[in-house]
């Protein structure tokens, strides 16, 4: 079998890569290990950048996002009992973001692939990455017993962090930057209306919460926990009560409970492997970088290096022009490194630290207060917070 590129992954990024190309008449196939099922039932990302929201449309995957996708202009930060909005909107000259679930994102692109009679091979297992440094690469993978070879001009790793990918490029060639955090997220999914009609990112001395939603009859909310903690040892009515005491009363009264039907539990790190390209390899999104959460910039920086590559292979099946590609890592990672800066940031400014004790926490709710009362500070992280430009 041959196609010009095999993407590895059907996550946001693989499957917006080939919307796009398809688009302009170059041919994927998008090699899956997990089945379809269960990379739509992974519930991640709620917030996209305006530049995510209008790469899916030139994708012609927006209809939906359009109808459904819920713009929010502002968020709260609540801390020391009240909570304070930042007006990005305002403070931005007009932009806004986008509430709406990665999984929702992931269903539109595939049901518009499907309909283009695109080739996904879900539950693959095996897959190889060959000669990718050479003139002619190929992708290997097995399939109900059976081995294939697929021979291709280009592979893109869009396979996330635990993907084989990035794991493919020879020891030594990439450089990688880490740091874990002691802590995780227990996220809840619950059919009840969200307590706020904007999210809430709340510092509180029992740890970190955040209010969000996927519509207004389905919250998302989310409670800082030790890395260690099992989501077995938390009940709905053990989350409800922790979610409660971590936000100021007024947003705690207005909290609706209700049974939870999606619980699970995330660790949080900060992770950049440079370069992103390697021969006719290119890494994409998770497979290259993971930031942690608080900034909500996950999703849509896999979106952003989508937008590079594929401005790059537009160039070079078009124009037979390599000038897109070679840049490709470095205008990505450009842009990742702001966005890992900022969810850093967050990050460091919202959660409980034990091991900064009383100093670092003084030094939080300065940041804080500095931020919410100074124009020049909420306009810094309005500016990130909606998205940097290209
Ligand atoms: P992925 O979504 O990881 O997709 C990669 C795909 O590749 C998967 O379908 C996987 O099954 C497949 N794959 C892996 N290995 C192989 C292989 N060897 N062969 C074939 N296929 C393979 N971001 C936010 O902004 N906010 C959040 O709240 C948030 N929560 C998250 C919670 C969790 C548990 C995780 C893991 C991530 C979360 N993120 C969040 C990050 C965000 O979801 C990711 O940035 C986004 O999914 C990246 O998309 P991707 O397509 O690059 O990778
Ligand atoms: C959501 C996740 C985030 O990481 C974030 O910063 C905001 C919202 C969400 O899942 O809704």
């Amino acid at each position: 079998m041959r196609t010009h590129v095999v993407i590895v992954g059907s996550g946001p990024s693989g499957l917006l890569l080939g919307q796009l190309l398809a688009g302009i008449g170059v041919e994927t196939i998008i090699l899956e290990r997990s089945s379809r099922e269960h990379v739509l039932g992974r519930v991640r990302a709620g917030v996209l950048e305006q530049g995510t929201v209008d790469l899916l449309g030139e994708a012609g995957a927006a209809d939906r996002l359009h109808a459904q996708g819920l713009p929010h202009e502002g968020i709260s930060l609540a801390f020391d009992g009240r909570a304070h909005r930042i007006d990005m909107s305002a403070l931005t000259g007009g932009k806004h973001v986008t509430v709406y679930g990665q999984t929702e994102v992931t269903l539109d692109l595939m049901q518009k692939r499907e309909a283009a009679g695109l080739v996904t091979v879900f539950e693959t297992s095996n897959v190889a990455l060959h000669d990718f440094d050479g003139a002619s690469p190929f992708v290997a993978y097995d399939k109900d017993g059976a081995t294939h070879r697929i021979d291709c001009d280009f592979i893109a790793g869009c396979d996330g962090y635990h993907g084989v990918s990035r794991k493919s490029v020879p020891e030594g060639a990439l450089k990688t930057f880490e740091r874990q955090y002691a802590f995780s997220w227990l996220g809840v999914l619950a059919e009840v209306p969200p307590a706020d009609h904007e999210l809430v990112y709340a510092n509180h001395e029992r740890g970190f919460a955040l209010c969000s939603m996927r519509s207004p009859q389905r919250s998302r909310y989310y409670v800082q926990v030790p890395a260690d903690e099992r989501v077995e040892d938390w009940s709905d009515e053990r989350f409800w009560d922790e979610l409660r005491r971590r936000l100021p009363a007024q947003i705690a009264a207005a909290v609706t409970t209700g049974p939870s039907f999606e619980k699970s539990i995330a660790p949080l790190r900060s992770f950049v492997a440079e370069p992103m390209r390697f021969g006719k390899l290119f890494l994409v999104g998770d497979a290259a970088h993971i930031v942690p959460p608080t900034g909500a910039k996950g999703l849509n920086l896999a979106a952003s290096d989508v937008r590079y590559l594929f401005a790059g292979l537009r160039e070079f099946y078009r124009d037979r022009s390599g000038a897109g590609l070679d840049a490709y890592s470095a205008k990505a990672l450009a842009r990742v490194w702001k966005a890992v800066r900022f969810s850093w940031w967050m990050t460091t400014m919202l959660h409980r630290f034990p091991e900064t004790g009383e100093f670092g926490q003084r030094i939080q709710e300065a940041e804080l207060d500095y931020l919410v009362h100074s124009k020049a500070a909420s306009t810094a992280l309005a500016e990130n917070y909606v998205g940097l430009p290209y």
